[in-house]
């Protein structure tokens, strides 16, 4: 089943660190603290550990599974288990890139703001700021196609770093930028949450994460936000896990790494968002405003929120506010990197395309299809985008691969792959969770 022309990691490191990479992102830095705020505080941690195990790391485990076996991309694999399957990876592939074309503007944003925030230029209203200068948010018909310059320089700077990352090779390209990235991430985050605890004000906002609602455990909604959380934090759905598992070389621990990815990802959201409640309880002490009111997520959190406390958090804001931006771009760049090689992947393997020429026409197109966003009517569309493809289209993408795996395909084949090296062994729960517990949850 292998193919001759396969990329192997130079080392399971970087595997693991691009894995990691591809999970934290954007949704571990700006969503995660608000999900856990309003689904219980400390309570929340129960149904999100459960989640963890039971959905995050048994999916997981299919797709590494399935790549280390196959050593394809998901399009070959599919059309190998049945034929007619073939359009579903290609559904999942075009899904990815289309999350991919708005991810990275998000993370074109984030740019601006990184250069932003070494003199503060968003000024003293970082609201107006945001919707007036960066988006140019209008209401007229005629000004929503007019493209926003600051936005089209950086969405077009990212997409011609991820072009130069991607048409490298494995190792030289996703590799080498993982195991650059990954340790500064660290170095940052560390660095603001043991800054933000020293201000006054942290404990009103990590208190309050910690202090438990236990009522909310019986609420229905708090364990399927615990659910959406892990499948959007892990980048579940994707056949991310699945590409870059494709890529290991014999001998490789596959159970041993996803623990370790799944553990990393989750410590380092449920880490920096101490750090995000903190700089917020320092915001709510300094300026009355109620602490519910600052817990925004997305870009309201980072672009509005943030910038309005740097406005007042004195010298030291001239290093936090660039580190907290840059935290994001990292975040974002790894992530973009391994949505980007999925598709990719599946179009050199499909049509036996140099690494070089797939990625040069996903880039050209990827950013044509990017300049949507870019525009003044872009972040409209974009909120749709998004709305469509994360609550919809990806928890489908879990529930078809969860049918064709559990179902169609041998599943006790991928118990033995993952039996086979790994020193932690799965079995008929894994299988019973596949086959039935993850497809009635997401139904
Ligand atoms: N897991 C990453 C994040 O939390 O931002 C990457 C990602 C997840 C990208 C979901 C896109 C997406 F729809």
């Amino acid at each position: 089943m292998a193919n001759s022309n396969q990329s192997e990691w130079d080392s399971n490191i970087a595997f693991i660190l691009a894995m990691i990479g591809s999970a934290v992102g954007l949704g571990n830095i700006w969503r995660f603290p608000n999900v856990l705020y309003s689904h219980g505080g400390g309570s929340f941690m129960i149904p999100y550990i459960v989640s963890l195990f039971l959905l995050g790391i048994s999916f997981v485990l299919v797709e590494y599974a399935v790549g280390y076996r196959f050593k394809s991309s998901l399009i070959k694999v599919l059309y190998s288990v049945k034929s007619k399957l073939e359009p579903v990876a290609w559904f999942i592939a075009l899904i990815v890139f289309l999350i991919t074309t708005y991810y990275i503007c998000v993370v074109g944003w984030d740019l601006i703001y990184v250069v932003l925030s070494f003199t503060k230029a968003w000024g003293s209203n970082p609201d107006l700021f945001f919707s007036s200068i960066v988006l140019q948010s209008t209401d007229s018909i005629e000004g929503l196609l007019h493209i926003v310059p600051m936005v089209f320089i950086s969405v077009l700077a990212l997409w011609a770093v991820a072009w130069y990352i991607i048409q490298k090779d494995l190792n030289d390209g996703i590799g080498k930028v993982s195991k650059l990235l990954l340790p500064l991430l660290l170095i940052i985050v560390v660095t603001i949450v043991l800054f933000s605890l020293t201000l006054p004000g942290a404990s009103i906002g990590y208190t309050q994460i910690f202090t438990p609602d236990w009522s909310a455990l019986t609420d229905l909604n708090v364990w399927l936000a615990a659910f959406g959380q892990i499948v959007f934090s892990l980048s579940l759905g994707m056949s991310i896990a699945l590409t870059y598992a494709s890529y290991l070389p014999e001998g490789s621990k596959l159970t041993d790494n996803a623990l370790i990815v799944a553990f990393s990802n989750s410590g380092f959201e449920i880490f920096n968002s101490i750090g995000i409640f903190s700089i917020l309880g320092f915001m709510t002490l300094n300026t009355g405003i109620p602490f519910d009111q600052l817990v925004t997520e997305g870009t309201g959190l980072a672009f509005v929120v943030f910038p309005k406390v740097f406005n007042i958090m004195g010298p030291w804001a001239t290093i936090i506010g660039p580190l907290f931006f840059l935290c994001i771009l990292f975040a974002g760049v790894t992530s973009v990197m391994a949505l980007l090689e999925v598709v990719c992947y599946s179009i050199s393997e499909k049509f036996n395309f140099s690494r070089r020429k797939s990625a040069t026409i996903v880039c050209i197109i990827g950013f044509i299809v990017s300049v949507i966003f870019t525009t003044s009517a872009g972040s409209m569309i974009l909120g749709i985008f998004d709305a469509f493809l994360n609550n919809i289209a990806l928890l489908f993408a879990v529930l078809l691969e969860c049918i064709i795996f559990g179902w169609i395909y041998n599943f006790d084949n991928l118990i033995e792959t993952l039996n086979n090296n790994s020193n932690i062994k799965v079995g008929k729960v894994w299988k019973n969770v596949i086959k039935f517990i993850l497809p009635i949850c997401i139904c």
